[in-house]
């Protein structure tokens, strides 16, 4: 039954760029799924969106799409993606005017009360204006606008904000750049022009996108999400497993300027221990065959590492979605796309597998 999946083609679309998470699936990946399992015009669900790269697709299919995920970080990332602007000339003209409006706001966000691992990252001006700008995004939920200043909150190149550090999980890279040797590293930055450029590049291969269809985003848990509606005809998702990722740590930066200072209560929630991961998927097959009707597609994305000493996970899951009336029709290989999905793993994953199922009751 297994067959490999080679020789996926197509450009991104920039939006899924705006900014980094951990995980990822390659959009042409969840495009061909889409694709191929889900009917045209109806709602296609992804339990664990992460930062909404099947919602994404979906919806640029000609999809409905529904995304749940328990991140705060991945559902602004998500609802972002799924809420941009018609046109760039419209955000821009959107840019310039809170610009104005924050500009005419003379008063100094003050540092009080901001923990010292979070100034570290910036200079005291720039800090002030990423606060201001924060706040007012998330006061009037421009989810992408948000997601697009997330996009360049830290790293080292010069369109970023902060001092110099990674990109992905936030460290600071003070002794690869060290103040008195790269002191420009260390200057003031500007949110607006740098914030203006990620929007630019963010509209790159921007596609037709039919505005009318719904897309809804919800912080939910798999298990007890409710969709819109009482049929899910696909399914197709990515989910944690096995503590392979952090999700909340590498994004703790973010999370705290979403106003989720204790990343580490979430991360136990997000990132499932082996035991965890067995109940969630369980309860998780349960739920969503409550929604499924005979012949829907469920597609899962999983890793191929050791379940147990008897067991890989692919296998793992399979047991669960039997057990539940699903039937698995198809098993798809793909070579692993990006290193940085699997980093505790590495050495234990030889592919990727997709597991299609079909509900059978
Ligand atoms: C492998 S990632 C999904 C990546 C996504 N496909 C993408 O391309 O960005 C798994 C996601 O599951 C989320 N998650 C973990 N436990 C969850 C739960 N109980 N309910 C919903 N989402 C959960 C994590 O926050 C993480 O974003």
């Amino acid at each position: 039954m297994e067959s490999r999946i080679t020789d996926l083609k197509g450009a991104d679309i920039g939006l899924h760029l705006i900014s980094p998470y951990v995980g990822k699936i390659r959009p042409v990946l969840a495009r061909h799924l889409i694709k191929t399992y889900a009917k045209p015009k109806s709602i296609v669900y992804d339990p664990f969106c992460g930062s909404g790269t099947i919602p994404l697709e979906a919806w640029a299919c000609g999809n409905k799409c529904f995304a749940t995920d328990l991140n705060d970080y991945a559902i602004t990332l998500t609802k972002g993606k799924l809420t941009p602007y018609k046109s760039l000339d419209a955000v821009l003209e959107r840019l310039d005017s809170i610009n104005s409006c924050l500009n005419k706001d003379k008063s100094r966000k003050e540092s009080i009360g901001i923990p010292q691992w979070v100034s570290s990252f910036f200079h005291p001006k720039t800090l002030s204006e990423v606060l201001k700008w924060t706040a007012y995004l998330k006061e009037r939920k421009e989810w992408f606008l948000l997601s697009c200043l997330l996009g360049i909150l830290h790293h080292q190149r010069p369109g970023f904000l902060s001092f110099p550090s990674s990109h992905g999980a936030p460290y600071l890279r003070n002794s690869k750049y060290p103040e008195d040797m790269f002191p420009e590293l260390y200057e003031y930055r500007e949110v607006y022009s740098r914030l203006r450029a990620k929007v630019t590049r963010a509209y790159k291969n921007f596609p037709s996108l039919d505005f009318r269809i719904q897309r809804v985003v919800r912080r939910a848990s798999s298990e007890n999400a409710n969709p819109p509606g009482n049929r899910i005809h696909a399914i197709v998702t990515s989910p944690p497993y096995m503590k392979s990722l952090t999700y909340a740590r590498d994004n703790r930066l973010r999370l705290w300027f979403l106003g989720k200072s204790d990343w580490q209560s979430l991360e136990k929630r997000i990132s499932p221990t082996r035991t965890f991961f067995s109940k969630l998927i369980a309860a998780s097959f349960i739920r969503w065959s409550k929604y499924q009707k005979n012949g829907d597609y469920c597609i899962i994305i999983i890793g191929d590492i050791p379940f147990n000493k008897n067991m890989r996970l692919p296998e793992f899951v399979a047991t669960q979605a039997e057990q539940t009336g699903y039937v698995m029709v198809d098993l798809l290989k793909d070579p692993i796309p990006y290193k940085k999905r699997f980093n505790k793993l590495k050495s234990q994953i030889s592919s990727e597998c997709i597991l299609v199922f079909q509900r059978s009751k």
